[in-house]
């Protein structure tokens, strides 16, 4: 198969990330007879440096006419003062709005060689720790009103958070189908005690449910399922949520499986053509010293192959890579422990590819 991956490294440890990713694309390729072919996009603070702009047009049209998305990570202290309008950040969001990728997955699995990784208590990890969380991606309060003005002399601080119910709906749906595929229980998650778009949000999954009898769908306000993803992980199989509390969930249920930098995301929405990040930052403080762990990049084009490819085996391969990868003992930094060999970012990748076999 031909396939045209558009390739955003950004910022940060982004580049360095995603060139370890498409080292194992290109042996993946090889092993399986692909061809795919890589067109680089600018999009973050690289991209405001260089064009004035997070995320001009032009690299917007790349992205969308491409058969799938690869970013690596944007942002750093460099662009902190710019305007809203002007961050990394916005690029992101206007890259994710510009594809309607409004479905974003994010695994929470602990990989039984890290569960000493994980900061949980031994009891509460040896229960298993499997979900997902499906996070609503282009609505709620990221994409509404921003302002700053001046109200009775005071500056004043307003952003807009609004659902309608067809978003809710299209969200509900994935979580809905994902639930199924899964171990068919679906937890909404809101805050209903105080938001309306949170008591439509309620409304709405309980609407679908209906025509979902197989799934058992409950109700979960977010600060107690902020507390119940520490208190008891194993409960959860599907989590569905807005766009904010999704953002924050995802990055506490990663730090429970040991470490953000090994999760990966799938974005997608009516079309097969999907966004595939990490779901860590761009960490400046690390950048360009090679001790980066490029495995949630990784992970995330194994999700490519399979959810927008159709390359089931391909995905399995690399998987099967990180797990025999972890089997024989190699950490990056951020997962090291005692009697394991510490590798970087690029021996990690090469010990990956080694590993790599077809099924
Ligand atoms: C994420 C990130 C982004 C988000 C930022 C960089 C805009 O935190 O993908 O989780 O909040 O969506
Ligand atoms: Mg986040």
């Amino acid at each position: 198969m031909i396939k045209n991956i558009a390739v955003i490294r950004g910022d940060g440890i982004g580049p360095e990330i995603v060139e370890q990713a498409l080292r194992v694309l290109d042996k993946i390729a090889e092993l399986y007879g692909h061809t795919f072919n890589y067109t680089d996009v600018d999009m973050g603070g690289c991209a405001i440096d260089k064009w004035g702009d997070p995320l001009p047009p032009e690299m917007l049209k790349k992205c969308v006419e491409s058969d799938s998305v690869l970013l690596g990570a944007v942002g750093g202290n460099k662009w902190n003062d710019m305007p809203g309008y002007m961050r990394p950040e916005k690029g992101l969001l206007r890259l994710r709005a510009g594809m309607g990728v409004y479905s974003n997955n994010r695994p929470a699995k602990i990989w039984p060689q890290l569960a000493n990784a994980s900061p949980l208590k031994k009891s509460i990890v040896d229960k298993g720790i499997d979900f997902i969380i499906v996070r609503e991606l282009i609505g709620g309060i990221y994409f509404g009103e921003h302002k700053t003005e001046d109200i009775d002399g005071k500056t004043t601080a307003i952003d807009v958070l609004t659902y309608n119910e067809e978003e809710i709906e299209r969200i509900g749906r994935i979580g809905f189908e994902t639930a199924r595929k899964r171990g068919r229980k679906l937890c909404s998650v809101e805050k209903s005690n105080v938001l309306d778009s949170s008591r439509l949000w309620k409304k709405v999954m309980h609407r679908l449910a209906e025509e979902y009898p197989d799934v058992q769908l409950s109700d979960m306000l977010v600060d107690n399922c902020a507390m119940q993803i520490v208190k008891d992980p194993s409960q959860f199989d599907v989590v569905v949520t807005e766009n904010m509390f999704g953002d924050i969930l995802s990055d506490e249920a990663s730090m429970i499986t040991g470490s953000i930098g090994m999760i990966p995301s799938s974005s997608l929405g009516a079309t097969a053509c999907g966004l595939y990040e990490p779901i860590h930052g761009s960490a400046p403080d690390i950048a360009g010293k090679d001790v980066a762990n490029p495995v949630g990049t990784i992970l995330s084009a194994a999700m490519m192959l399979r959810f927008s490819f159709d390359m089931p085996k391909e995905a399995d391969a690399i998987e099967k890579a990180v797990s025999a990868y972890l089997d024989a003992g190699y950490r990056t930094a951020d997962i090291m422990s005692e009697g394991m060999t510490e590798v970087g970012c690029r021996q990690c990748c090469e010990l990956i590819i080694h590993n790599l076999r077809k099924e």
